[in-house]
């Protein structure tokens, strides 16, 4: 089991893992999801429940894929199995795999609104309509064309199909090395705009001091749910990353590294975003379309704004693409793994299948609006599916099997290669891993998968009773 596979690709090196790491975990969770969901959770008391449950579930876990990848060096199902013999584990996997598909169907379509977007701000279109209520009408029309959604969707499609395609140093390890700089570069210069702009100490305020009355339930819940989601956790990407990995490199080290920036790059965004909301006296709590509908109007009132609103659709198109490249290869580090498939090949015929499956998800922003289940369209239903179900409970599902089933007698050995000057100066470390690991996110993780599921609320419905 220890035997290194020398035919299997590796990256270049120790940073080129961390850059493309911190590429999947830096995406639209961060820079379109995590302002809106704060916004309409109370700003700071979020921001703060969210920073907490990232530091002792996010963590945790995000070491324990990782560490899955390294040591079996193969994709989910792959990795499962040889550690257990057992279909039921390697069937885990398979839901990661299951889950890359459907994630990548969505998230692809939302990514390519953001290059729509980038165009929209070229054309200087956002000057037509700079009051929030044509910003949003106008937003509207667009979606609602089938060509202009499924035009960007195929597009950024073909984008990450071509860097999968090309593998993983020439393709995921260089292309996130470049991007990821330029994304850095960008979200600075963005939050020095917001933050030199009139008025912005209200946004700061609001990002900053948290209103302890406002923290519940739900909101722990769903901050923990959305560490998750931003770590690109529960679904074997940073498996299969991780499966890339060589045995001098340091597992908690590379995890620390990776939660340390997809968080300063999400408060960054947090700041660029709501100092400029609230700058021009708009309303934080506008929901998910939050950044297409209002931060267009944002742009034209402030100085500089045609520039600074191309720089945002392209950094957000970066962010979404180095997170979708993570995707679609866990797909492809399943075929090629386990069905033999040829990467090249397997990044084509997949990237097809993947857009297949997300066509109608986006015709339901159009032709098939009509169409809902429990009053979900088809859009809903396979982001709730995915994010909300599966991605939980393959986090809840990692957990246990890296604590009670691989066991910390052969994982700890594992955990050291790389590692040993970290443990050797601090061992506790080690025991606070364990517990998280073994008692604390099983725990929590499963409490955020009924909240998922809306069995929590009926559960504390029936106590309140
Ligand atoms: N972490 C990504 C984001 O925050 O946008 C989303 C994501 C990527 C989730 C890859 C899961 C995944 F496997």
């Amino acid at each position: 089991m220890n035997g290194m596979d020398q035919n299997r690709e590796k990256w270049g090196s120790k940073i080129g893992f961390v850059f493309a790491a911190a590429g999947s975990a830096i995406g639209l969770g961060n820079i379109w999801k995590f302002p809106y969901i704060a916004g309409e959770n109370g700003g700071a008391s979020f921001v703060l429940v969210y920073l907490i449950c990232i530091a002792i579930i996010g963590l945790p876990v995000l070491i324990a894929e990782i560490l899955l990848g390294r040591t079996t060096q193969r994709n989910p199902v792959g990795a499962f199995y040889k550690l257990s013999q057992s279909k039921f584990w390697a069937s885990v996997g398979g839901l990661g795999v299951i889950a890359g598909f459907m994630i990548l169907s969505f998230y692809a379509i939302i990514a390519g609104w953001a290059i729509g977007y980038i165009v929209e701000a070229i054309s200087g279109n956002f000057y037509l309509w700079p009051e929030p209520a044509a910003a949003a009408q106008h937003f509207r029309d667009l979606v609602i064309n089938p060509y202009w959604i499924l035009g960007y969707f195929a597009f950024f499609m073909i984008l990450t199909m071509i860097i999968v395609f090309a593998g993983i140093q020439k393709g995921i390890e260089r292309a996130s090395k470049i991007m990821m700089p330029i994304l850095f570069i960008l979200l600075i210069i963005l939050m020095i705009r917001g933050l030199t702009l009139e008025g912005a100490g209200e946004g700061l305020d609001f990002l900053w001091n948290p209103d302890w009355s406002k923290i519940s339930a739900s909101t722990i819940l769903l901050a923990l749910g959305h560490a998750f989601f931003t770590l690109s956790l529960g679904m074997g990407a940073m498996l299969t990353y991780g499966s890339y990995m060589s045995d001098d490199d340091s597992v908690p080290v590379a995890g620390l590294q990776i939660v340390f920036l997809d968080t300063v790059m999400a408060l960054i965004a947090g700041m660029a975003i709501f100092t400029a909301v609230f700058a021009v006296g708009l309303d934080p709590a506008a929901g998910p379309g939050l950044i297409f509908h209002t931060l267009p109007g944002v742009f034209v009132k402030m100085p500089g704004g045609y520039i600074f609103s191309i720089l945002f659709f392209i950094l957000l198109s970066i962010a979404a693409l180095t997170s979708s490249i993570s995707l679609l290869e866990v797909v492809v580090s399943y075929f090629v793994d386990e069905r033999k498939w040829k990467r090249h090949n397997a990044a084509i015929f997949l990237g097809i299948i993947i857009f297949l499956l997300g066509v109608p998800s986006a015709l339901s922003f159009n032709i098939l609006s009509d169409f809902k289940i429990f009053n979900l369209n088809f859009f809903d239903i396979v982001d709730f599916i995915a994010s909300n179900i599966l991605l939980p409970l393959g986090g809840l599902l990692i957990s246990v099997f890296v604590a009670w089933i691989w066991g910390f007698d052969k994982v700890i050995p594992n955990l050291r290669k790389g590692a040993e000057r970290l443990f050797d100066n601090y061992p506790w470390l080690l025991g606070f891993w364990k517990f998280f690991l073994k008692f604390l996110s099983p725990v929590l993780i499963f409490f955020v998968f009924l909240h998922s599921i809306g069995l929590l609320e009926k559960i504390l419905n029936l106590f309140a009773q």
